[in-house]
């Protein structure tokens, strides 16, 4: 579907940006790749990797509308991947992270409208699921901003969906590559703030792949959530350093003890597929036909039970010690 087709990613500097980009190079023939971001350094890198004649470096801030609009001319798929993503930098800077994730978010429906793009898919987190701190809640109501879009939009324009997931391994700035920076600084116990902590966990690879296919899913509306692994974080630790010694540092400000994807609170609108969930619009659209029962690709979802919650604790699937220590060198 992106052969000969334009692709925007917003925050294509990133760890998900750049490995969503390597992909589409990989599997596909697109006229256009624009990465849009605001540090011309990583551009800069990131062009000595990624020089393929597709690729476009847009320097732009998605605080701002009119350059999000002219960067949008001629696309067809937008990626929303800039954000603010720090949680303890968003509870101390907390205009910044609104301005970044609720603003922008808005800026970058506004230009797709404007520019008249066909489909827009946003990152979400499982912290804007019942979040509990700002970054989550910025995220929530970026969630909620994009799938109102479609109403916005009405039957001719783009369409917009969300895509949901939990921790990426190796990304930037999160805990596998800190641990490691703090084993090779000699530290012995690596810092766990609490050994019951669980986390949902996805590849890299898996994300990039789960959004490239919702593009193809989508009617406009959806929140999509893969099914994925749950690690315990004391696996974790002894995957990455033999043993299961650590220092108990305490649940930071704005953590939680589990993550949850599917809250309980929206079981009734939620539905089950295969390998995914579908958190279906509490409001309608201009089409009142549409049914997420069945998908733009033709799979088919039920509905999920009663008080049903997709939550990082009760996940079915947990990785093991093995596998982690697998899944680190594939990713990292
Ligand atoms: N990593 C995870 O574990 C994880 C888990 C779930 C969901 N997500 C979501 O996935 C998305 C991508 O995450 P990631 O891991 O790729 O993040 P990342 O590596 O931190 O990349 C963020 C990107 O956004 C850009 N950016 C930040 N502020 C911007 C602004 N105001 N205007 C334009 N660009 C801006 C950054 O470049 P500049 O600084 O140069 O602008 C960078 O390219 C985010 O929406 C995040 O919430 C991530």
């Amino acid at each position: 579907m992106f052969n000969n087709k334009s692709i925007l990613i917003t925050g294509g500097t990133g760890s998900f940006g750049k490995r969503f980009t390597a992909h589409l190079i990989k599997h596909y023939s697109p006229k256009k790749i624009i990465i849009y971001s605001r540090d011309e350094l990583k551009q800069f890198e990131m062009q000595q990797h990624f020089n393929a004649p597709c690729m476009r470096y847009f320097i732009g801030d998605v605080r701002d509308k009119e350059r999000l609009i002219s960067a949008m001319r001629d696309v067809d798929y937008v990626v929303h991947a800039a954000a603010l993503k720090q949680v303890p930098a968003a509870e101390y800077n907390p205009n910044e992270c609104i301005k970044t994730n609720i603003y922008g978010a808005q800026n970058v429906i506004d230009a797709a409208i404007a520019a008249d793009v066909s489909r827009v898919i946003a990152l979400s987190t499982d912290k804007a699921a019942n979040p509990v701190n700002l970054y989550g809640a910025t995220k929530l109501a970026s969630d909620k901003l994009f799938v109102a879009a479609n109403n916005i939009s009405g039957a001719k324009g783009p369409r917009f969906a969300v895509v949901r997931y939990g921790n990426v391994v190796g990304s930037r700035g999160s805990v596998v590559p800190f641990f490691h920076q703090l084993l090779a600084q000699g530290v012995i116990k690596l810092p766990v703030t609490h050994k019951e902590m669980t986390r949902f966990w996805i590849t890299l690879d898996d994300g990039v792949e789960f959004v490239i296919k919702n593009f193809q899913r989508m009617h406009g509306g959806e929140i999509f959530v893969p099914k994925i692994p749950s690690i315990r974080i004391l696996d974790l630790v002894e995957s990455i350093c033999g043993n299961r010694e650590y220092d108990l540092v305490g649940i930071r400000p704005g953590e939680k003890l589990h993550e949850v994807m599917v809250p309980e609170e929206m079981a009734h609108h939620s539905l089950e597929f295969d390998d995914h969930y579908v958190i279906t619009p509490a409001i309608k659209f201009f089409d009142k036909t549409v049914s997420y029962l069945k998908n733009k690709l033709g799979e088919v979802g039920k509905p999920v039970a009663d008080k049903f919650e997709y939550h990082s604790g009760t996940n079915p699937h947990f990785l093991t010690v093995d596998e982690l220590k697998t899944l680190d060198k594939v990713t990292l």
